[in-house]
């Protein structure tokens, strides 16, 4: 609900609210953000002075959208030169509208005709709030953008935990958490993707833990380059600000132009982290498309580049024996490649590989009943590639230097309308030739060598987004995963055009209990694509039993990537009864509430549950034994109080109410390295 009094602007959603006023300095001051108020009458911004002459009203008032200018020395979100050279802005408030659940406050610069529409959305079913900002250069010369966040954000407190994820290739989503002090923490992505380091959010804590304490947090829906700053001022408070990034970044203002930043979605918990991430989830889950995602094989660890007719029906067939839904021919089936160096941009059928097409394989996994998926990377191109030669200028390059290439690539110029419609027409082609259900669009490298045109960063991420509606527009039924060598475009701009993420290369499961739990933080697991590998795993060389390797890609969509050629019949006929139990879980696992449960053990437990009304599910790993034959105890949460639910445990069946199964829980004892179970709570109808 959005309430305005005045000059005070009160956003309130199930359990939270947001507020905000002019204040008598004419600044956009912030008021609240946090637990539930309803007056707006209750708030007010009085008059505040000066402090001293080093500590003036601009730096000390917590403003919604400070600008360069008027002794404003903190953080600001709008930096920017006019034709003329000069830099200082002076904005007021000049209005606002209200449009259902959105808010848009309205800010000048008379005298230079800049304007700044600050758009507020309330997501009142998810206690979110959506904020973005909208730049407009109504003069009648050209401006440069220098910076421009999307939004600052101010929590009335100091010495908070800062909270994101560290990583790299095959080591994604590591969370970490660091406390705030004096000063500022920058997290940033400069590569053009919102990479394999850090994730486009910030998330701050207070006395928080997965059920208590309050939490503040933002994430960007932004696929780019990203910056979030935390700052802990000597004024009191804590402000942090999200957007595309400034470094390296200019971007041009016609007259008349206005540049839209991305959206942050914002909310506050005041019952600790596990509450964010219900919210943020099932906001994930309304972008994607609606459905039980299916059970899919991908052939890239079975296969590498050479794929063939025959070896993927082969795959297809013992595929289908397991229970998989879904086939997927990964990399290599296109132009000349046989390696990395050759073929991206050729997206036409290699006939070594295929000499009657793609159909007849196609049509072999579909006699099978599974529907079928296919590899891209449609942003790039290979040197030794007819595209390339063709086209040498689409690519990204400073004229007089040899262009970078990594991983044997180049990356298009995807700002070019021509390439635009290349990607959306090759795309089209290929779905339209071929009875195709799934892509998963890839990219395996940075961007570099953007030259002089600093706003590339910004347009490829918006060109991406554009091509990909259009195929979707054209394709509706088909879903797309984004894949960047792994995890390095999972970030909300992604999930709301893509339907699907492949959150890391790295499919040992032992490592994956890490990763997909600094996933699970911020993005739902029905958007967390997790194979089951070879034994040992081809990057780790880690030994871990089958069974462990399901429950751990059993915890988002399941996927089996193992060469299905060198399991043992037993070790089929074990994944297929591990795929069908799946089966019986998902729409719990996929839609409902994901918990990281307490483990109370010395022992290393990692207990994680999905609750949805009629069934919970605990998956429980011990990877190594540390303390022999300790056990541990499972206290659930999410279950409705009053209810029975029915379980087996102990090596009997029980029920329980979920009072007791919430409030004591059950003991668990696992045994051995690399132990794990998957508990189900049914319950009971009366
Ligand atoms: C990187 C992806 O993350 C892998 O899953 C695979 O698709 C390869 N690219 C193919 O080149």
């Amino acid at each position: 609900m959005i309430t305005v009094a005045g000059a005070t602007f009160l956003l309130t959603t199930a359990q939270t609210s947001y507020a905000f006023a002019v204040d008598p300095a004419g600044y956009l001051r912030h008021l609240h953000w946090g637990g539930r108020i309803d007056r707006v009458g209750d708030f007010e911004a009085p008059a505040r002075w000066d402090l001293s002459t080093n500590d003036m009203l601009a730096d000390i008032t917590p403003q919604e959208y400070p600008v360069h200018g008027r002794f404003r020395y903190a953080e600001q979100c709008l930096a920017l030169r006019f034709a003329d050279g000069m830099r200082e802005l002076r904005v007021e408030v000049t209005g606002h509208r209200v449009d259902d659940d959105e808010l848009v406050v309205s800010l000048a610069d008379a005298q230079r005709a800049i304007a700044i529409d600050l758009h507020y959305l309330v997501h009142e079913q998810w206690d979110l709030i959506e904020r973005w900002a909208v730049v407009r250069n109504d003069g009648a010369e050209p401006v440069v953008l220098e910076s421009v966040f999307s939004a600052q954000f101010r929590v009335p407190y100091e010495d908070l935990t800062f909270r994101n994820v560290q990583g790299m290739w095959a080591a994604e989503q590591h969370a970490f958490t660091q406390p705030v002090s004096y000063g500022k923490i920058v997290i940033e992505a400069r590569r053009g993707i919102s990479t394999h380091h850090h994730n486009p959010y910030v998330v701050l804590g207070r006395h928080a833990t997965e059920t208590t304490g309050e939490v503040w947090f933002g994430v960007l829906r932004h696929s780019g380059n990203f910056k979030g700053i935390v700052e802990q001022s000597q004024y009191g408070g804590t402000s942090f600000q999200l957007g595309v990034n400034d470094y390296d970044f200019e971007l041009r203002l016609p007259p008349g132009g206005q540049f839209a930043t991305p959206a942050v979605v914002a909310g506050y918990s005041g019952a600790g982290l596990g509450a964010m991430s219900h919210r943020l989830h099932a906001f994930g889950r309304s972008l994607m498309a609606p459905g039980i995602r299916d059970v899919l094989y991908n052939s890239w660890e079975a296969t590498g580049f050479d794929v063939t007719a025959d070896n993927q029906i082969t795959l297809a067939r013992r595929a289908k024996d397991m229970g998989v839904e879904l086939f997927v021919v990964d990399d290599g089936w296109f132009g000349r490649r046989g390696q990395d160096s050759d073929g991206l941009g050729d997206w036409w059928v290699n006939r070594d590989k295929f000499p009657d097409g793609l159909a007849p394989m196609i049509e072999a996994v579909r006699d099978l009943g599974l529907r079928f998926g296919i590899w891209v990377e449609p942003e790039m191109v290979n040197p030794n590639a007819d595209l390339y030669r063709d086209h040498p200028n689409w690519i990204h390059r400073e004229p007089d230097r040899e262009p970078d290439l990594a991983r044997q690539q180049f990356v298009l110029d995807l700002s070019r309308p021509d390439v635009q419609d290349f990607v959306v027409g090759t795309l089209d082609q290929l779905l339209s030739e071929y009875d195709i259900d799934y892509v998963k669009w890839d990219a395996n490298r940075p961007m570099s060598q953007v030259g002089a045109d600093r706003d590339v960063w910004v347009r490829h991420v918006d060109a991406l987004y554009d091509v990909v509606r259009r195929i979707k527009a054209k394709h509706p039924g088909v879903l797309i995963e984004a894949c960047a060598s792994g995890g390095g475009r999972v970030d909300l701009g992604a999930l709301t055009v893509f339907d699907d993420f492949w959150p890391s290369d790295n499919t040992d499961a032992r490592d994956r209990l890490d990763i997909q739990r600094g996933y699970s933080y911020v993005y739902p697991a029905k958007a967390m694509r997790a194979w089951v590998t070879d034994s040992p795993n081809f990057l780790t060389q880690r030994a871990v039993p089958l069974r462990f390797r399901f429950h751990v890609a059993m915890m988002g969509t399941l996927g089996i990537g193992a060469d299905l050629t060198k399991l043992s019949d037993d070790e089929l006929g074990q994944a297929a009864k591990l795929v069908a139990k799946y089966c019986e879980i998902r729409a719990t696992v996929q839609d409902g509430d994901f918990h990281r449960l307490d483990d109370p053990s010395a022992n290393d437990y990692r207990l994680l549950e999905y609750s949805a009304p009629d069934q919970a599910v605990v998956f429980a790993f011990l990877p190594a034994s540390l303390l022999g034959r300790r056990g541990t105890q499972v206290r659930l949460r999410g279950l409705d109080p009053d209810a029975t639910y029915r379980f087996y445990a102990e090596w009997r069946h029980q029920e329980r109410s979920g009072r007791y199964l919430m409030a004591h829980g059950f003991p668990l004892w696992l045994q051995g390295d690399y132990a794990s179970d998957v508990i189900v709570f049914d319950r009971v109808t009366a």
